[in-house]
């Protein structure tokens, strides 16, 4: 299993070039399954996530096409010819659920198996299992598959979610594209992905109105026709990335970073004592002199601070001057990078859902291990701060949400290498 390396020290500047958004490309991709004709995605990200939903999509008969290196992703679902999510595919991510709204609402019928992912708590699918069964679905879950079934299609109907749901959102939303009839999605989720789905339906045929706010409604039409739609950036990895010089020092642009996509996320850079600037290139951001002041972070449904960026920025806070509290909100079991860090010479007191970091001077170079996918990015950026050399183990995570990392990374002067291993 590859290993990366990182040596700490030294301030980075230059530019990153910021990817086509990972969870907006993995529903974005299900949307073909609405349509008979061809759906083309531009400023795809190039990531094992995205190839596991091409083998999913390719394994219910759909064509998915990798042009152009990877950043374009054609595909076609009129020759669908299997209702079946398998388990083995599945299992390894949880978006992969997001195949059942489209083809429930296009066919009438969908087995998909319950899903896997990164273990960051329980994290249920019930709340996408309500909308669409307020949608009129029948399900039934057995041996560990949902079994999904539409007799005479969908219907439109309110559907008010107790707890803002990505996935949720995304998945009652294409399927309310093909319901009979209008559709209310209430306490819908407001991320930029949700947007970006919606105008990729829309260019589609369908007539969504109010997305990126927290009620959106759908009129159902008959068909939906082929699109050609780009990514929107990965508004996960322009924070992460802003995070290296804000960890380094130095100055940095996020090539594509705009500042709506991280808005409460730059506050608290901000706060910290770290600038950010909107240029006409991107977003750029300059620490010089000096240790970050601590700030307080309680993560929320977007617009407010994403649970995507805590790990990240606890790596950030373990070396600011003072006491800063993390609250995370969104997840159970988000902390399991905290125990990583401490490896590191970082002083973190986890309880619940809150933990409370107390700044270092420095951090120490050690070995340590991703257990999830931005947990493991925290631990290469504390790596850029920390004295001497820390390996991170087990960064299939990583490949999983964030392209050639050893390279963004060592382009603006970090000293970061990837050590292959075949088992
Ligand atoms: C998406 C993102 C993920 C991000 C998360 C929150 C993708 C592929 N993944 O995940 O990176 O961390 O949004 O911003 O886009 N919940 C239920 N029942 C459900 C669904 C969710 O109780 O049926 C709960 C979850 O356990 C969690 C909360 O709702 O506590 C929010 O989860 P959700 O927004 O659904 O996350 P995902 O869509 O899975």
């Amino acid at each position: 299993m590859d290993r990366i390396v990182v040596t700490g020290g030294g301030a980075l500047s230059g530019q990153i070039p910021i990817a086509g958004a990972k969870n907006a490309c993995l529903t974005l991709m299900p949307a073909t399954l609405l349509s008979d004709e061809p759906l083309t995605l531009t400023n795809a990200p190039r990531l094992s996530d995205i190839r596991t939903m091409t083998t999913l999509l390719q394994s219910l008969g759909a064509e998915v096409t990798a042009l152009n290196g990877g950043r374009v992703l054609a595909l076609s679902s009129h020759g669908l010819n299997n209702h079946t999510a398998d388990y083995d595919i599945v299992r390894k991510m949880r978006a992969s659920i997001l195949v059942l709204g489209p083809m429930l609402a296009r066919d009438g019928r969908a087995i998909v198996s319950l899903p896997g992912g990164c273990a960051i708590g329980a994290r249920p699918v019930d709340l996408h299992l309500k909308a669409l069964e307020a949608m009129g679905a029948d399900l039934e879950l057995r041996d560990g598959y949902v079994h999904a079934e539409a007799k005479g299609g969908l219907k439109g109907a309110v559907v008010d979610f107790p707890v803002v749901s990505v996935g949720a959102t995304e998945n009652a939303l294409m399927a309310a594209t093909l319901a009979k009839g209008t559709t209310v999605l209430k306490n819908a989720a407001r991320e930029p992905e949700i947007v970006d789905l919606a105008h990729c339906l829309r260019r589609m045929g369908a007539q969504i109105e109010g997305e990126g706010t927290s009620t959106i409604t759908i009129q159902g039409v008959d068909r939906l026709n082929g699109a050609t739609h780009p990514v929107v950036t990965d508004r996960i990895e322009l924070g992460t990335y802003m995070l290296a010089p804000a960890i380094a020092g130095g100055e940095v642009e996020l090539l594509g970073g705009r500042m709506e996509l991280v808005a409460a996320f730059a506050e608290k850079l901000d706060a910290a004592g770290v600038s950010v600037e909107q240029t006409a290139a991107g977003l750029k951001v300059t620490r010089k002199n000096g240790r970050v002041s601590a700030v307080d972070v309680r993560t929320e449904p977007f617009p407010g601070f994403p649970t995507d960026l805590q790990a990240q920025m606890m790596a950030l806070l373990c070396t600011a001057t003072g006491l800063s509290v993390l609250e995370e909100t969104i997840f159970e079991n988000r902390f399991m990078h905290a125990p990583e860090l401490m490896r590191m010479g970082a002083k973190i007191d986890v309880h619940g859902g809150t933990a409370t970091v107390t700044g270092v001077e420095r951090l120490k170079g050690a070995p340590v291990m991703a257990t999830d996918l931005r947990a493991s990015v925290s631990l290469i950026l504390a790596g850029l701060a920390a004295e001497g050399e820390t390996v991170v183990n087990r960064v299939y995570h990583l490949d999983r949400g964030y392209e050639r990392v050893e390279e963004k990374l060592g382009n603006v002067g970090a000293k970061i290498e990837r050590v292959r291993e075949h088992d």
